[in-house]
């Protein structure tokens, strides 16, 4: 009885997929994410992935990762602390650190590991954290869980910030935490500006830069490059599964402090270290970005503005910005689900969200075109965005 009571609480209302027809979650892809790719056995045009530079599936990315695995094998078997810390891992994580230009890196399973450990390590019931209040999840629950004072500000507002900040008084430390771009709105945060906020009320920021990481800048080092901030002397977390074309989150910032996360951040001092192959993926990848960005980054933008004028010649609404993401305002929740159906029986696989990813009745459907689709296939989704706009 108590086990069926259980039980019970958690069955799925799935009512909402059965009465548009369509569960746009969990779809099962059948290959890489190279161009068009298998879904349900049918070939679809990935406009869903972080995939921004196309690396995923790229040959000298994967040439690494096997190397990787003849070298080392498929696992480390152990914490970072114990047998994961193998040299590609060092070398990775001086790599990342010189990448992003801050002095030492710790690299974690994943970023939601990573923004989950990192709060309760340095903060604690003492303490204030102001918050984005379109913070990723990931963000949310490790500040929850530093079980620190919390308070929201308004989505990259900076005068609702300051008038926080101004009122913050009386706590050991008042952290700041954004992130550079928020990819269910494809807005950017006035960082930059941000920081100097901190340097005046004396917080400590702490950015979270996994859109922003292989995407931003003029050789593609992320928020701090793009927005021209010298001597950052905050905290900054990415994840490296988007851009970087792999998996794992890293943490840079001063070297006390990661040094500190090395032996008391327990989400990387007890989690398996990340495998052989994601450590070389990520180092092929970020040569690969020290010799092509330029030419990556140009294409990623011309598919960004090229899905863009369609969608806006479609009559959908989209909110212009810098970074290379269409998130269209598809409004309630069936909306969206009916707009992600539409797409994809056209060839076309989005990321449709819905609450609690964004604010109720404000769904968005996003579409990434990332460096690896050729121009073909982007004409392609252009024709199919404007047929389902204005049929
Ligand atoms: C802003 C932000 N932070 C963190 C994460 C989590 O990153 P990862 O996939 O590496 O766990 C994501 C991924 O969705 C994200 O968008």
């Amino acid at each position: 009885m108590v086990l069926r009571d259980f039980y019970s609480r958690f069955s799925l209302d799935e009512s909402l997929a059965e009465v548009v027809g369509h569960n746009p979650y969990y779809q099962i892809i059948d290959s890489g994410l190279d161009g068009k790719i298998l879904v349900n056995g049918h070939e679809i045009i990935d406009l869903a992935s972080n995939n921004y530079l196309g690396l995923a599936a790229d040959g000298r990315v994967k040439g690494a990762a096997v190397g990787a695995v003849h070298k080392y094998g498929v696992s480390l078997c152990g914490t970072p602390i114990a047998t994961g810390y193998i040299d590609l891992y060092q070398r990775l994580a001086e790599k990342l650190s010189g990448f992003v230009g801050l002095e030492e890196t710790i690299i974690l399973p994943s970023c939601y590991q990573a923004n989950n450990g990192l709060f309760s390590s340095i903060a604690g019931p003492q303490d204030l954290i102001v918050v984005d209040r379109f913070a990723h999840s990931s963000l949310i629950q490790g500040i929850k869980s530093a079980a620190c004072k919390i308070r929201p500000f308004l989505h990259n507002n900076l005068e609702h910030l300051e008038g926080i900040l101004q009122r913050s008084t009386g706590y050991r430390q008042v952290f700041v935490v954004t992130e550079s771009v928020f990819s269910t709105e494809g807005s950017i945060a006035p960082f930059k500006e941000i920081v100097q906020l901190c340097e005046n009320y004396q917080a400590m920021p702490v950015i979270d830069d996994s859109h922003g990481i292989g995407v931003l800048g003029k050789s593609g080092q992320g928020i701090l490059e793009e927005q021209g901030i010298q001597g950052y002397r905050g905290i900054y977390t990415a994840s490296l599964g988007k851009a970087m074309a792999n998996s794992g989150g890293m943490i840079s910032g001063e070297k006390g402090l990661i040094d500190y996360l090395k032996y008391y951040c327990s989400h990387l001092v007890y989690s398996t270290a990340l495998t052989p192959a994601v450590l070389a993926g990520i180092g092929a990848v970020l040569d690969i970005i020290q010799s092509e960005f330029e030419v990556i980054k140009g294409r990623l933008v011309t598919y960004q503005q090229e899905i863009y004028k369609s969608l806006v010649e479609g009559g959908f609404t989209v909110v212009p910005g810098a970074a290379p993401i269409n998130s269209i305002q598809s409004g309630s929740k069936e909306a969206t689900f009916i707009l992600a159906k539409k797409l994809y029986e056209k060839g076309i696989l989005s990321t449709p969200f819905i609450e609690p990813s964004v604010p109720i009745g404000e769904g968005r459907v996003r579409l990434i075109a990332g460096a690896n689709l050729t121009q073909d296939t982007v004409a392609e989704a252009v024709e199919i965005i404007k047929r389902i706009g204005r049929p």
